[in-house]
């Protein structure tokens, strides 16, 4: 499972990439929405230069044919920006002309098995099911991971799950034990993922013997 960063804050992208360990970024309107000062466009160019691996993009158009125009446009910025769409019926629409056009994409906002196996027939390259907001109404996230993993496998379905609404690292192991090719985390969890007391207390008995030696 490779990891995304799932942010538009140019910090946290610059410190996630020197880690060594990203693949891509996502965004949303939301998050974009927090980044003051700064245009989507120019932010995009930032993150692009920063990494080479895809950059999800969000169009917030809701009509097929505007939908199209709007990531056309963005797709213009460079080459590894992905389109993301979100998942209906416009959406889909524009899904299959964006893979029609070799625009990568990632169809959002998916809660459901029937959601994935749609977009990905209408050629999407990725699909995000949003595991923290599923399990924020009392349903099981995860699950639908294992689900969509099982349906793309029996199928020969090459689309990319990526693992969506991650709230804390026990989503990240579980969702790589079910078969998500991806997991979209914020900062702060990609720092978490890196933490144990024995790790910490383990440094400091070594540095405590070696300065006593
Ligand atoms: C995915 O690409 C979304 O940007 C994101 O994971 C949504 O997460 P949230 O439920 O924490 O807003």
């Amino acid at each position: 499972m490779l990891f995304f960063i799932d942010t538009a804050n140019i910090e946290e992208i610059k410190e996630a990439q020197s880690l060594g360990v990203l693949s891509g970024v996502t965004t949303n309107p939301s998050l974009v929405a927090k980044e003051k000062g700064v245009t989507f466009e120019e932010r995009l160019k930032e993150i692009t230069s920063i990494v080479s691996g895809s950059v999800s993009a969000e169009v917030i158009s809701t009509k097929a044919e505007e939908m199209i125009k709007e990531g056309q446009e963005l797709a213009k910025i460079a080459p590894n920006i992905t389109i993301k769409v979100p998942m209906t019926p416009d959406g889909l629409k524009a899904v299959k002309k964006f893979s029609e056009l070799g625009i990568h994409t990632n169809v959002t906002l998916i809660f459901n098995a029937n959601q994935a196996l749609l977009a990905a027939r209408a050629g999407a390259t990725y699909v995000s099911p949003f595991l923290g907001r599923l399990d924020d109404i009392g349903h099981n996230g995860l699950n639908l991971i294992s689900e969509i993993s099982q349906i793309f496998d029996i199928h020969g379905i090459d689309t990319k799950i990526i693992a969506a609404s991650i709230r804390h690292p026990q989503h990240v192991t579980e969702a790589a034990l079910r078969g998500a090719h991806i997991a979209t985390i914020p900062y702060k969890v990609l720092m978490q993922l890196f933490k144990h007391p024995l790790t910490d207390q383990g440094i400091e008995k070594f540095l405590a013997d070696w300065n006593n030696r």
